[in-house]
């Protein structure tokens, strides 16, 4: 049995050479430097990871597939329930951009995920919006769960 066991050949994960880096980095960082002093995980790790397969690091997306988030009234706006909503539930309301998937609940985002996202967004590629609160968003969430 031990024999049959040990024959399986397991990838060996003590080795963190071959386990992808984001595994480690999606680590919550220490140091309250966002809003209200809450911990919040690394909007830029997080985004890179779950958004800019399809909006693109540089938040400019693809013309005709992703729209840009750079400049967007969604990202940059004050309709916090509806931008919480596509990142949570997913978003298809035009037909000259492809469907973008119920990413959030894909990947069971907290509130301070979503929060953390939202403010590298509106605070990035010349965005420049009020950072929003784990409080603001943990509401909305609640709201359309
Ligand atoms: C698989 C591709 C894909 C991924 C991954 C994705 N999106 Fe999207 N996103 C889209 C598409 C396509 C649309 C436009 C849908 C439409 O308008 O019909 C969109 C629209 C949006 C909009 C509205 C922009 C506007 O100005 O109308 C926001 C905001 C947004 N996405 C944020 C995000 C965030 C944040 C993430 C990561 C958590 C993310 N998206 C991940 C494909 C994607």
């Amino acid at each position: 049995m031990v024999a049959y066991l040990k024959s399986l050949k397991q990838a060996d994960f003590t080795d963190k050479s071959i386990v992808p880096a984001f595994l480690y980095k999606q680590q919550k960082k220490e140091g309250g430097n966002e809003q209200g002093g809450a911990n919040l995980p690394d909007g830029a790790e997080l985004f890179t990871t779950n958004c800019a397969s399809c909006h693109q690091a540089n938040g400019e997306g693809v013309p005709g597939a992703f729209p840009p988030l750079k400049g967007s009234p969604v990202v940059t706006g004050g309709d916090l329930e509806l931008y919480v909503t596509i990142i949570m539930k997913g978003y298809d309301p035009r037909p000259e951009f492809a469907t973008m998937p119920p990413v959030g609940m894909n990947a069971n985002f907290t509130p301070e995920d979503v929060t953390a996202i939202m403010n590298h967004e509106r605070t990035s590629w010349g965005n420049n919006a009020k950072k929003v609160t784990v409080e603001e968003v943990k509401v909305i969430m609640d709201k359309i769960k």
